[in-house]
């Protein structure tokens, strides 16, 4: 028995040193002769949207970056900031940034990334797009409670992402994302502030350097509308048993939170 557990002992420590080859050495040593794109570098093409943001809300736009023009630096520094609230507001909890080939003969299947950035440009996303420094940390995600995010650039127009933080339920009835109105500086979310922009310049950054966008709608896909009939009314009972053993142990006693 216990040279069973030697056996175990070392199996383990030899598939931990394997993957940290595998998966930390040989990247490492397969990329060393490629340079990082720098900040700088990858921010001297500014995506039009950017500029239109400006020019759209000037007041708003140098309160928030100090100067109106749209600078390489200004609008590194916007995507920078955008990239922060995208971590800390958890969106990565949702939305992926790694566009899959999944079956690109099933255009039915929601969520499928080649169909939904086109089936004319097939391109799902390779190493090279995230060797650059607004890929430290990287945000590939692994939940996809909406879709993916890493050809964002272009499906919307500006107006349309504003609409959205500020209540996703107005361009998407059926939406579950929650509401960003801290993303505006009015209740009405006319008014975006510094989160809002940076945001707005993030997605519209995401994807930008593929220089080939994908349309907001097709025609060969069915569009899904929202169908009342997906949330059947239920009856729902009055009081819960007492002695439910199953609703205890989800009960919303908070201080197991
Ligand atoms: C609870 C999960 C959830 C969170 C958190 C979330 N989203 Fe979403 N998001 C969704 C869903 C579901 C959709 C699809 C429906 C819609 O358009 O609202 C979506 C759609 C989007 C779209 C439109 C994509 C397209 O091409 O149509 C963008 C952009 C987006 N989210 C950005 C964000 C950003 C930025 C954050 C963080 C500030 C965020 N989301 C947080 C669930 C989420």
């Amino acid at each position: 028995m216990e040279r069973f557990n030697f056996v175990l002992l070392v199996a383990g420590f030899g598939f931990f040193g394997l993957s940290f080859v595998i998966m930390g050495l040989m990247p490492i040593a397969q990329y060393s002769d490629i340079d990082v794109v720098t900040m700088e570098q990858l921010s001297q093409d500014v995506p039009y949207q950017f500029t239109q943001l400006a020019e759209q809300y000037p007041d708003e736009f140098l309160e928030a970056f100090g100067s109106l023009e749209t600078t390489p630096e200004v609008f590194a520094e916007a995507i920078q900031y955008g990239k922060a609230i995208y971590i800390a507001e958890a969106c990565w909890h949702c939305h992926t940034q790694q566009i899959r080939r999944v079956d690109p003969n099933t255009q039915m299947e929601v969520g499928h990334d080649i169909s939904r950035f086109s089936p004319e440009l097939p391109k799902e996303s390779v190493s090279d797009e995230y060797y650059n420094e607004m890929n430290y940390p990287h945000l590939f995600g692994t939940r996809r409670v909406g879709p993916d995010l890493f050809a964002e650039s272009g499906r919307h127009s500006n107006d349309w992402h504003l609409a959205h933080f500020f209540n996703p339920r107005q361009t998407t009835p059926w939406s579950v994302m929650p509401p960003y109105s801290w993303f505006f500086s009015d209740d009405e979310g006319l008014v975006p502030n510094k989160k809002g922009l940076s945001m707005v310049a993030y997605m519209q950054w995401l994807g930008s350097w593929r220089k080939q966008f994908a349309p907001t709608t097709f025609t060969d896909l069915p569009v899904i509308l929202f169908d009342e009939s997906w949330y059947p009314e239920e009856e729902v009972a009055d009081e819960p048993a007492e002695d439910d053993d199953e609703y205890d142990d989800y009960g919303d006693d908070e201080e197991d939170y």
